[in-house]
């Protein structure tokens, strides 16, 4: 695969064996979408063998040993589709969550669920409101579907500008989308104020609150969205298995929602448990309590993240107060050139483009990841 751009080689090899000319377009929609024309013009492989993957906000600790000795003991199950086991699961997480399990529906890894909250907005032919930059996927499918999308830019702390955000929303708005901890950006509104403009918001249309990153904040400080939903509110909380629980190649995510909402997304979906598979159930429940895990995972990352964050403040280079597993930081060289720099010395990041200037997104590794990237980002520059 060396030397072949992870892209270009699906594309062909799908377009050799299905022959089919909407092919690109599916394509795009599997791969992570370039955020940036830096990353568009950037061809060189993301499979790199020893590359070091700090693009993908991955927990480089996962999974938990809990979760791996459960996906062991799950073998056995593996030749059952999951439909009780996905039954079941919902139960447990309506319990968890304290709501039904009408109120929940689980997909592969939250993506799925972003993708067919976006198709729901886009085929009703309404607009979505979201910070920009943030994780985009919810927008990208409603826009397919025929929706525009109002960007409102994050202030200059990198925070959601929940008054412009509130301004931008009009009659015809089918949702806010909101992510808390924010990706890129890394960065975390107070959750009194955040809940508070949730709540007002969702008078007047459907709140989707993405909280992928919410176990990195500390666990007394975290606070979800779901009350809302307990109250009645039109909220959409997501959650996902892919990051402090360090299962992202296993992919489980899930939303709370009124029954209602649940129901209209379901539609989009190929649910009821054949989109699931029994070993992610099985690690999902097994580390889903795992306070330990999950302590060990926020102390080492805010370690390996100091790491950067110490070399970026010597080197006078500015970058969002991040709480969660990522940095983001004004590109201190053109972002092709960094980009193609840093895989060379070993090292996978992204390249955002946002106000007129090219960014580097930069997740959080081990701290020798995280000092190997310095060493390398210090040669660059
Ligand atoms: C904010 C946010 N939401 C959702 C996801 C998707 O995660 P997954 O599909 O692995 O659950 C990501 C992945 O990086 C993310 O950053």
């Amino acid at each position: 695969m060396e030397n072949v751009s992870r892209r270009k080689w699906f594309k062909s090899a799908a377009g050799l064996t299905v022959g089919f000319v909407s092919i690109p377009a599916l394509v795009d929609q599997l791969m992570a979408a370039p955020v940036s024309e830096a990353e568009r013009l950037h061809t060189s492989s993301i499979l790199k063998d020893g590359i070091v993957r700090l693009g993908s906000n991955e927990n480089p600790y996962g999974p938990s040993p809990k979760a791996r000795e459960a996906i062991v003991a799950s073998l056995n199950e593996g030749n059952r589709y999951a439909f009780e086991a996905t039954t079941s699961f919902k139960k447990f997480l309506a319990q968890k969550e304290g709501v039904t399990p009408d109120h929940i529906m689980i997909g592969n890894g939250s993506s799925e669920l972003l993708c067919v909250a976006g198709i729901g907005v886009g085929l009703e032919g309404k607009r979505v409101v979201s910070p920009f930059p943030t994780f985009r996927l919810l927008m990208d499918f409603a826009e397919r579907m025929g929706a525009t999308w109002d960007r409102v830019d994050v202030n200059g702390k990198l925070e959601l500008d929940l008054e412009k955000i509130a301004s931008a929303v009009r009659s015809d708005t089918r949702m806010i989308f909101l992510v808390n901890p924010n990706n890129p950006t890394g960065t975390l509104i107070d959750f009194n104020a955040y809940q508070n403009f949730c709540e007002e918001m969702a008078k007047k249309t459907t709140v989707y609150s993405d909280e992928a990153y919410l176990e990195f904040v500390e666990p007394s400080q975290q606070r979800s969205m779901v009350e809302l939903i307990k109250k009645g509110s039109d909220v959409i909380v997501s959650r996902t298995f892919s990051k402090i629980y360090g299962l992202a190649g296993l992919r489980l995510g899930y939303v709370i929602a009124q029954p209602d909402r649940i129901k209209q997304m379901s539609k989009y979906q190929m649910g009821g448990g054949i989109n699931i598979n029994q070993a992610v159930l099985a690690a999902a429940k097994a580390c889903v309590d795992d306070t330990t895990f999950m302590k060990m995972t926020r102390e080492k990352n805010a370690t390996a993240r100091k790491v950067l964050e110490d070399y970026l403040t010597k080197r006078n280079i500015s970058f969002g107060k991040s709480h969660i597993n990522l940095l983001f930081f004004p590109a201190p060289v053109d972002g092709k050139t960094i980009l193609a720099q840093t895989e060379e010395a070993g090292y996978q990041i992204r390249v955002w483009d946002y106000a007129g200037k090219e960014w580097c997104r930069v997740s959080i590794g081990t701290q020798e990841e995280m000092q190997g990237f310095v060493t390398a980002l210090d040669k660059i520059l």
